[in-house]
């Protein structure tokens, strides 16, 4: 029943000597929240900067699956990755500060604007078509303010937003590309508990409504409570895939958290 979303087959990436990624080899299905944890340095970022086209893989492939056929991520430009539907978030956030929150929102929709009048110079000249675009952005624009509960900011600039908010906020701007995966790098980073609840119940939100998520995350609380499934990085290898549950009992990744030397503590 399970179809796939992404799919990456011994993907790998190189720095040089070091090998940030190393012929990892999982599949994210549709409609899932699928989880990418591991300490630090394990290489999520690198993951992701992968499959959003920041970098180019050195090694192996990654495949969308877009109404069930594959889209091949690896040989695609950055910009061309997100038209194929990849959205994402950063770990250190990524906003325009001087722009207002919902101005960030146009922004983002700035690709489906210009293409409403054939990326001509309609647009300029106030075509029909441009400013019926215009129109569904802003509304698209404000049902992601509402969402995210941000409506009351609308006209603040991004950068005067207390730090919850403008994670929030980078959250909607994604979801602004109408994406079929969302990937999101440590959203729940420096929120406070009740920030992460709602970051919580607004992830499940997203994929109930049909939108796949890629969550790298620390907070275990956020991870076993949302995710689908759970892919566990050590540097740079996958050593375990599977259920909260089954991540959680695995002895190699209790070992790869607590660190070497540890793996012999629950032996009766
Ligand atoms: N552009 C780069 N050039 C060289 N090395 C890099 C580059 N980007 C990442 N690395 C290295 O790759 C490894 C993986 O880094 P990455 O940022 O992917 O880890 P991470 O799992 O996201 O860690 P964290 O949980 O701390 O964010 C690290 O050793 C890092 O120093
Ligand atoms: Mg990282």
């Amino acid at each position: 029943m399970a179809t796939p979303i992404l799919e990456t087959d011994t993907l790998t990436m190189r720095f040089g000597g070091l090998v940030a990624v190393d012929a990892v080899t999982f599949t994210a299905q549709r409609d899932d929240i699928t989880a990418i944890i591991g300490p630090n340095g394990a290489g999520k970022t690198t993951l992701f900067n992968c499959i959003t086209g920041f970098y180019r893989p050195t090694g192996g492939a990654l495949r969308l699956f877009r109404d069930g056929a594959p889209v091949e991520l690896h040989h695609l430009a950055g910009h061309r990755i997100a038209r194929a539907g990849v959205a994402r978030t950063f770990q250190n956030i990524r906003l325009f500060p001087g722009m207002t929150a919902l101005e960030n929102l146009l922004v983002a929709q700035h690709n489906t604007l210009m293409a409403s009048t054939g990326f001509g110079i309609g647009a300029l000249l106030g075509a029909p078509r441009y400013r019926r675009a215009q129109k569904a952005a802003i509304a698209k624009a404000v049902h992601w303010l509402e969402v995210t509960d941000l409506l009351a900011r609308a006209d603040d600039p991004a950068g005067a937003l207390p730090y919850g908010q403008q994670r929030r906020l980078e959250i909607a701007r994604a979801m602004c590309t109408d994406p079929l995966l969302l990937c999101l790098d440590e959203p729940a980073a420096g929120l406070n508990p009740r920030e992460s609840e709602e970051l919580s119940a607004l992830l499940r939100m997203i994929r109930d409504g049909g939108c796949s998520i890629l969550l790298i995350e620390h907070d275990m609380g956020v991870v076993m409570g949302i995710s689908d499934r759970i892919v566990v990085l050590d540097h740079g290898r996958k050593i375990a895939d599977g259920t909260p549950g089954e991540v959680r009992a695995d002895p190699r990744v209790i070992a790869a958290y607590l660190g070497e030397g540890d793996e012999g503590e629950d032996a009766a």
